[in-house]
């Protein structure tokens, strides 16, 4: 028993920040930002949540299916800006919505995590019994960012988009590489609170912010991300040229242009939309192919790869037919 994307659906916060809007604030500017990453705008949250966004793309999901809620039997959101440590953001979405039959958890794997989520839930799908789930990628990072740190600060974005699963007689999942480097975590880090114990030295010593090494980042995922996509081809028994789009995680044009070029692949087949929503990790994946389906640029029957990179530092690929 195999399984399929039947929904995809995405939304993000009302609220528009250009890279003009940033400069305003920082010492940035509009060259800078678009000539080193392709970013020219953002969504930032306001009365937004990481579970409000995540809610309205359940909602958006079982509309477009004509599914009630209670037709699903999980729920899983990948985030790595949730609202709470606990409740998980998938069990206040399952609450909200009223999906009562579902179980429903959190997986971070941070830019990373929508891929590693499909590898996860496949499982699932194990049975003969009909069944449904939610894969959501949520993430209101500007929560994270530090403003006076213009490093990071003009990277990111928020939203929230995902899919809606069943299962199919014919496999559409084809092959998966995931891999996690955890020597180098320090590279990429937000939300430290290990040294966070008043008890032990009176200090309360937490590091909300983002802390980037952008270039180990960037080399990392250059190299990284072409050698996880071949592992997962050669698994499929497929090759590059086999590939009909490369969904690739949108934090930076010029790395889905290296990763292209290391691939011998045309650029064309890299669809791109950081333009308008920046880096918002586990939310990038799932926005983009919502975009290539909505627009037709995606249809039945193409082969997929979708690949991400980021905290942990991760780096994850699925080979579909969609
Ligand atoms: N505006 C203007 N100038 C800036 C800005 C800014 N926003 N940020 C940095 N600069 C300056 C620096 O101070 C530096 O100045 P200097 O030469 O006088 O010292 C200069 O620009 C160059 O800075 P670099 O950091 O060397 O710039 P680089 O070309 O490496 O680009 C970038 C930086 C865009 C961050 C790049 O390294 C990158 O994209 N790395 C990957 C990061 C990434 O993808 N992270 C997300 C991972 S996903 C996740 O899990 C969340």
């Amino acid at each position: 028993m195999g399984v399929k994307i039947v929904q995809t659906a995405h939304a993000v916060p009302t609220k528009i920040m250009t890279n003009y809007d940033l400069s305003q604030i920082m010492d940035t500017s509009d060259e800078w930002i678009r000539s080193r990453t392709g970013i020219s705008q953002r969504h930032i949250a306001t009365t937004e949540t990481t579970s409000s966004l995540c809610g309205q793309v359940s909602e958006q999901l079982l509309q477009q299916a004509q599914l009630p809620a209670t037709a699903l039997d999980f729920i899983v959101v990948c985030t790595m800006s949730p609202d709470y440590f606990t409740p998980a953001t998938a069990a206040v979405v399952q609450g909200m919505i009223g999906a009562t039959n579902a179980f429903a958890f959190d997986l971070n794997a941070a830019c990373s995590g929508f891929v590693y989520g499909l590898s996860v839930v496949q499982h699932y799908f194990q049975t003969n019994k009909e069944t449904y789930g939610l894969l959501i990628g949520g993430e209101v990072l500007s929560r994270l960012i530090n403003w006076q740190d213009r490093s990071t600060a003009v990277l990111f974005g928020d939203g929230a988009a995902g899919v809606l699963l069943k299962n199919s007689h014919t496999p559409h999942l084809l092959a998966s590489d995931l891999a996690t480097f955890g020597d180098r975590g320090g590279q990429l880090t937000a939300g430290y609170r290990g040294g966070a114990s008043q008890m032990v030295n009176g200090v309360n010593q937490i590091m909300p912010y983002f802390q980037m090494d952008g270039r180990g980042i960037y080399s990392f995922a250059t190299r990284g991300v072409p050698a996880s996509i071949e592992r997962a081809l050669q698994q499929a028994n497929l090759v590059a040229d086999q590939v009909d789009h490369f969904i690739l995680h949108q934090a930076n044009t010029r790395i889905v242009a290296q990763v292209a070029k290391r691939l011998q692949q045309p650029l064309s087949k890299f669809p791109q939309n950081m333009a308008a929503y920046g880096n918002t990790s586990a939310a990038s994946i799932p926005l983009l192919l919502d975009e290539c389906v909505r627009s037709g640029q995606i249809k039945l029957g193409d082969i997929l790869v979708l690949s991400g990179f980021g905290g942990g530092l991760t780096v994850g690929t699925q080979i579909m037919i969609y």
